[in-house]
This record gives C-alpha cells, structure tokens and sequence, in this order.
C-alpha cells in the first residue's frame, strides 16, 4: 500500500486527480471505477476544472460506480446517478452511454449479474476510485461482508443509515437497502485509489492500513492487493502507527522521479 498523507482535503483532490488524469492521458480509453460520498466532490471539483483547462479528456473513458440505493429513482437528487451527473459527467465529455450506475429500481438479481457482466465486457476496470466509511466499509460493503463478495444488495448498517441521514430531507423515506459491487469485484480492478479525510475516518483508516485483514474492517482487505494508493488527510492519519515511514517513503520517492 502506497500511503500519501497531506495537509488537508484539498490537497487530498488535488494528488488524486493527479492520479487520475496521468491514468487518462495514458490509456485515453480507461475504464474507471468511480465513488459517491462527500470525500470526492473536490476531487470531481478539481477534474472538471482540469478538464476546462485542456488537461484531460473522457471522450474515450468508461465508468462504473460501485453502488446505488435500492428502490430509488435515478432522478432523485440523493440517488447516487444523480450525484454523478451533477459533479461530474454533466460537466465533461464523457459519454453518457458509457457512464454506469447501478440501476436501484432493478430486480435486484438481475440487475446486479447485468453488472458484473458488463464490468467484464468493458475488460474490468483500470483505476477504481473508493472512498471509505466511518465503519470502514468500501462501496457498501458493510462490516463482516464476504471478502469474496460480488455485486450485490446489501442491508445497510443502523450506522451508515445515520451518516447518510444528512443528505435527506426529514419527510423522505430513506433507503435501507442498497446494490454494490462486491469486495471480490473491487479487488479485482488494476489499481485503486482510495481518498480519506477528517478526524471521524482515523479509526477505519488506521484498521485499513496498519490492523488485521478482518471482514469486520472490510477496507483492509486492500493489504492483499498489488496496486493500491491512500490519499489522506492528516486528520485521517492521525492515529497510524508508522506515519514518519510513510512520509520518508514519499520523501524518497519526491527524489527518484
Ligand atoms: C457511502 C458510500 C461509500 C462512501 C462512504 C463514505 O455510504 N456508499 O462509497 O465511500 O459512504 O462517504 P463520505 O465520503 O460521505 O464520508
């Protein structure tokens, strides 16, 4: 595990579009996995405005993203289809047909063996971004998920229902009950860049990177593969034991390329 640690969200936007946009400049035609949440508004912020600078273009990318409430309109404002178009696909050249969300009104079986197959007719995904939940899910692959788990509907936890609770309105009915792509379909990208900031993720980051693979730290199943850059803030960090390696590994690195 590659572990970045910055001075703060920003900076956490502005090293993962970097990451990013050297994928898509690379291999134009990339397929990228893509995340939902607060954590990577500023980094869609960021590449949207690199994309209006010329610096990089999504006419050849693909995406899918890891997941989308059950029972919910793609229109609505709190579906994740909708949040993407809003921060990012409504504001770059990306094809629509080539944008993929899991389709929450679905039945859920079929729809969520639709989405593997297409995952895998698109080659698998290049670069899946992720970012990570207070409980240390990824996508919502809530803690003791299968390790081996493919795209499937999930029962939120009572915990991730309240942090999400946020984005609705008092009066709406809130989803309990959401599609997403396995542990086992995540693993499976080429490489992943996984964006943490604030003090509240500290304890998931640390389980992440520094405890035991655990399906109750579903994040750490990351130590397993062979590609994987964390992007944090320090207050994400705060509480990881061997922050002067990771810093004198980035030091180093500063050095050699
Ligand atoms: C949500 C999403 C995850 C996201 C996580 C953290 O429930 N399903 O994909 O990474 O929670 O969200 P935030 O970035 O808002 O803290």
């Amino acid at each position: 595990m590659r572990v970045v640690i910055t001075d703060d969200a920003s900076a956490v936007a502005n090293a993962s579009a970097e990451v990013l946009c050297r994928q898509l400049v690379t291999a134009p035609a990339s397929v990228l996995g893509l995340a939902t949440g607060s954590t990577p508004v500023m980094l869609y912020k960021e590449l949207v405005s690199r994309y209006q600078a010329g610096q990089v273009c999504f006419a050849k990318a693909k995406s899918f993203n890891l997941d989308e409430y059950v029972g919910i309109d793609p229109s609505h404002p709190q579906s994740y289809r909708h949040f993407m178009q809003q921060h990012l696909f409504d504001q770059v050249n990306i094809d629509p047909v080539a944008t993929q969300v899991p389709q929450g009104l679905a039945d859920p079986k079929i729809e969520c063996e639709r989405y593997e197959a297409a995952i895998t007719s698109a080659g698998g995904i290049d670069l899946q971004v992720l970012g990570l939940g207070s409980n240390g899910h990824i996508g919502f692959n809530e803690p003791t998920s299968s390790l081996a788990s493919r795209t499937r509907i999930k029962t939120l936890t009572e915990d991730t229902i309240a942090a999400n609770a946020r984005f609705f309105e008092a009066h709406e009915q809130q989803p309990t009950l959401a599609l997403t792509m396995g542990i086992g379909t995540i693993m499976e990208a080429r490489q992943i860049l996984l964006l943490a900031t604030g003090e509240h993720k500290a304890k998931a980051v640390k389980a992440m990177v520094e405890g035991p693979v655990s399906a109750m730290a579903p994040a750490s199943v990351l130590q397993f593969h062979q590609s994987v850059t964390l992007v944090l803030d320090v207050a994400a960090a705060s509480l990881l034991e061997a922050q002067d390696y990771y810093h004198w590994v980035e030091k180093m690195r500063a050095q050699t390329t």
